[in-house]
């Protein structure tokens, strides 16, 4: 009946295995994160992903059973990962709205900066696994493969900088909704030097001011030393 596969085939069908897990693990872990997500550019460019996401699975799938793999092991993996997936969402979710939430300061822009972060990771895995699959079908004549293997490789790449590029970004929402004012260093810094200038500003203008704003903004200045 059916064909002993080969060593070569068997190997690709390996390794494309993994990346076809990762792909649907983290179809589902999308679905979830876009649930938490407020910000639209960061919503947008994860819809967007999961798009692409759901399309690498099936490109993936027509390989491996191109080569030979099993649907019953794709179909395993598929329900095993909605499974995970949706535990872990729920997980994240329960423990934001949970009574730990006020303690461990766990508000929406940092379970939104948390999923970035976990995203990024995601990301990171998958590239590792296409560079793993494009150089093996490289090695082994596998052309089709090879091409797949790059072409999601750039797309992944992609989101992978776009959300390096969103962290930094997440990381100051947290700061803004977490970390009162005045405990923010740049913050008072900024301030600071503001003062300064006005005084600066002030003193230049002298005769025509009454003495009220300039010792007001002597007074910052002494303040913000002092500290
Ligand atoms: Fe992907």
């Amino acid at each position: 009946m059916a064909e002993e596969q080969t060593a070569r085939d068997a190997k690709l069908v390996q390794y494309l295995t993994e990346a076809y897990t990762t792909e649907k693990q983290l179809e589902t872990a999308l679905q979830a994160h876009i649930g938490m997500t407020s910000r639209a550019p960061l919503k947008k460019r994860q819809q967007e992903h999961l798009r692409e996401t759901k399309r690498h699975a099936r490109e993936v799938e027509k390989r491996i059973k191109k080569l030979g793999g099993q649907a019953s092991t794709l179909n395993e993996i598929a329900t095993e990962a909605t499974k995970r997936a949706s535990s872990l969402a729920g997980k994240a979710m329960a423990a934001a709205q949970g009574p730990l939430h006020a303690v461990r300061g766990t508000g929406a822009a940092e379970i939104q900066l948390k999923n970035a972060r976990t995203d990024l990771q995601s990301e990171a895995e998958e590239i590792a696994h296409y560079t793993i699959i494009e150089t093996l079908a490289e090695a082994v004549g596998d052309r089709e493969t090879a091409q797949m293997a790059r072409s999601i490789r750039r797309e992944e790449e992609r989101m992978a900088k776009f959300l390096e590029r969103q962290i930094p970004v997440l990381t100051k929402a947290v700061v803004t909704e977490e970390i009162p004012a005045a405990e923010r260093n740049g913050g008072a810094r900024r301030r600071n030097s503001r003062s300064r200038t006005r005084a600066r500003t002030a003193a230049r203008s002298g005769a025509s001011r009454p003495g009220g704003s300039r010792s007001s903004a002597s007074r910052r200045r002494t303040a913000g030393k002092s500290k």
